[in-house]
């Protein structure tokens, strides 16, 4: 079923407006304070969030506390992957991570992720079950750069050319767990750059989303993925291709951050980047993640 939202749609219900951000994925959420909402605000919430798989929510004023039970209403939390620098983010907090260039006082980074650009790509999904969703809270933002992009899969998926969906007809990616999308290697694993044999998980590369049923592309990242069982060759062409289609100019959104926006997204309906910046500004995040309910399922 292919998403019909016109740019210019705004739903009005309970004062909530929601106004998609572009055809393909996301819708601005307005007139919401998220430190106290109801629960018929929450099921307006999700409500858009399954008819858009990205929510951006401008103007928040939120304390720790705020972000971690807004979070818990999607579900249990996961505990964020170790940082980086070793380090437990947000003391009193382990919910939170922190995404951020920012040194301390020592000259250690506070957060993940630095300045550079993180690639096209979905959280964890190098686990059996990976994480429904994640949300960033923006606390300090550069002048410029550092922009976050998302795609919509569901979009991607439904304009897929008839010889590629035929390719990936039944078929399924081995999801690398070697590096993080900065390039950074994860915690404990042996470097690898061979997509055979690197350490990973498979997935079906059409999957459909376990609250809407829409068909959606599961691509994880590009680095060491393998399309199981074809020859190397085969499966880099497979994978340029389809990586190609699914981060054209017409599936994505460009997120420029302001202090206090949240921006939530549904990893099993989107793929996210970010754009560098100068490291030499400040760009502060709080991250939470929803725990997976269940492992991505073929379409
Ligand atoms: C991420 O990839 O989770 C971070 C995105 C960002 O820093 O904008």
């Amino acid at each position: 079923m292919p998403i019909s939202s016109p740019i210019e749609r705004v739903e009005i219900a309970g004062g909530v407006e929601v106004r998609p951000l572009c055809d393909a994925v996301g819708a601005e959420v307005s007139g919401v304070d998220l430190g106290r909402i109801d629960d018929r605000t929450f099921d307006l919430i999700i409500e858009a969030w399954d008819a858009h798989s990205a929510l951006l929510f401008r103007g928040q004023n939120l304390s720790e506390a705020d972000l971690v039970s807004f979070s818990r209403r999607f579900g249990e939390l996961d505990l964020p992957p170790v940082m980086e620098n070793g380090r437990t983010p947000v003391p009193g907090y382990p919910e939170i991570y922190i995404v951020s260039n920012i040194l301390d006082a020592d000259g250690k980074p506070i957060g993940s992720l630095g300045a550079g650009e993180a690639v096209w790509h979905t959280d964890m999904s190098y686990l059996e079950v990976p994480p429904d969703a994640s949300m960033l809270y923006a606390l300090e933002i550069p002048e410029r750069g550092g922009d976050t992009w998302l795609a919509g899969m569901h979009a991607a998926f439904m304009a897929l050319p008839p010889d590629l969906r035929r390719a990936i007809e039944g078929r399924s990616i081995k999801h690398d767990g070697t590096y993080n999308s900065g390039g950074y290697l994860r915690a404990g694993v042996t470097p690898s750059d061979d997509p055979v044999t690197s350490v990973g998980t498979p997935h079906p590369i059409v999957c459909n989303h376990p609250r809407t049923g829409h068909p959606a592309l599961y691509l994880g990242r590009r680095r060491n993925a393998y399309v199981m069982g074809l020859p190397l060759d085969e499966s880099e062409a497979l994978l340029d291709a389809l990586w190609a289609h699914a981060t054209r100019p017409e599936f994505s959104y460009a997120h420029r951050w302001q202090v206090g926006d949240l921006l939530l997204w549904d990893n099993r309906a989107t793929l996210h980047r970010r754009d560098p910046f100068d490291p030499a500004s400040r760009r502060l995040m709080y991250r939470t993640q929803i725990r997976g309910s269940t492992a991505p399922r073929a379409a």
